[in-house]
């Protein structure tokens, strides 16, 4: 009998395994399945939205009329060559005028109709206004304005500094929409663009940014706006927000040393990818490509992402 009662167990125990084999098994198929869904989704996505994507034509950038922010370094100058290769009028900008002016001879050099400077720090709330009038003047009208520039902030954990964050908005949000307001009548004329240079902190939040992240923000929501407005208004200007992830700018690249283990894309790249979507008046870009898994995949599990996120800094409290 004990025996009997003993084998009883062991079958029910047996078969209890088996069924829970089944389950799991079962269980990591429907999840394999999700996941190739989720991946021909994404990939269909992809290829549906680049193949629907109208195409460049880089003639029509001949003689348009440019205004580049934050140009003397970085993304802003290589935006700048890029539109001296085609041929455009550019009026660019920052705070520094002797790079400026260096910036302004090699556009001339290679192929730029036009190219002058106006030097201008954009937390002082007056020069906003004055250099896209100043634009405007040189340029006769305007078909592109570009915002691009940024002011300086630490790569480092929020540290309390509300002053800093409000002086940073300065610079890197209401500059921005005091020129776009400025300069939008002249953009109606031309059927011109607005395009606005943003970045994965725009989207989603990463550590060691929270003021930077903040002003990213504040720009995609703001620009987002104003593109449904514009649209609503039937008005004939687009706005672009260009969403970027790691570039190889030195700002960017002396930033992360030591602290973020991310592979950094280049800028000449990222400053054509910018120059494109703004000329076929495409409302967003992602640069590189993957930006915009990152951005579809961070609302479909956070957890994981910000899981991800965080394991690629190095980040000891024990240490400090
Ligand atoms: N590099 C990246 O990894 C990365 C990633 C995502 C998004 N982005 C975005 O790409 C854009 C360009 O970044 P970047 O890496 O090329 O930066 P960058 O090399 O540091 O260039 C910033 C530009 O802004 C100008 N600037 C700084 N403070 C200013 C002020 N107060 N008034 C006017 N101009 C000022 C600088 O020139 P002066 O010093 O002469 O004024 C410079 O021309 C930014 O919008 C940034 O958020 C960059």
């Amino acid at each position: 009998m004990q025996i009997c009662f003993t084998h009883d167990l062991c079958c029910a125990a047996g078969r209890a395994e088996l069924l829970c084999a089944c389950v799991v098994e079962f269980r990591i198929n429907k999840m394999r399945t999700l996941i190739k869904v989720l991946l021909a989704s994404v990939c269909v996505a992809y290829i549906a939205v680049r193949w629907t994507a109208p195409s460049f034509n880089a003639e029509s950038l001949r003689g348009a009329r440019v205004l580049v922010t934050g140009a003397s370094s970085g993304i802003g100058e290589q935006m700048a060559y890029h539109y001296s290769r085609f041929g455009a009028q550019i009026v660019i900008t920052a705070r520094r005028e002797k790079v400026l002016q260096q910036v302004v001879e090699k556009c001339l050099s290679l192929g730029a109709q036009k190219a002058v400077y106006v030097a201008a720090d954009m937390v002082d709330e007056a020069q906003p206004e004055k250099v896209v009038d100043f634009a405007l003047e040189k340029l006769g009208g305007l078909d592109y304005l570009v915002l691009n520039h940024i002011g300086s902030t630490t790569f480092s954990m929020w540290d309390g500094d509300v002053e800093h964050m409000r002086w940073l908005m300065k610079p890197n949000f209401f500059s921005y929409v005091q020129m776009a307001w400025r300069a939008l009548s002249a953009l109606e004329q031309s059927k011109g663009a607005v395009v606005v240079v943003s970045s994965v902190s725009g989207k989603m939040a990463n550590p060691f940014t929270a003021p930077y992240t903040s002003t990213k923000f504040a720009l995609n929501g703001f620009f987002g706006v104003l593109r449904h407005e514009l649209f609503m208004k039937k008005s004939n200007v687009s706005v672009s927000i260009c969403t970027l992830g790691l570039i190889d700018t030195e700002t960017a690249l002396s930033k992360i040393r030591g602290v973020l283990d991310a592979t950094a894309y280049p800028a000449t790249e990222a400053a054509l990818n910018i120059i494109i979507t703004g000329a076929t008046r495409q409302p967003e870009l992602f640069y590189p490509w993957f930006t915009y898994v990152i951005n579809l995949f961070k609302d479909w599990s956070p957890s994981l992402t910000e899981h991800l996120v965080r394991s690629a800094y190095k980040y000891d409290p024990e240490s400090l």
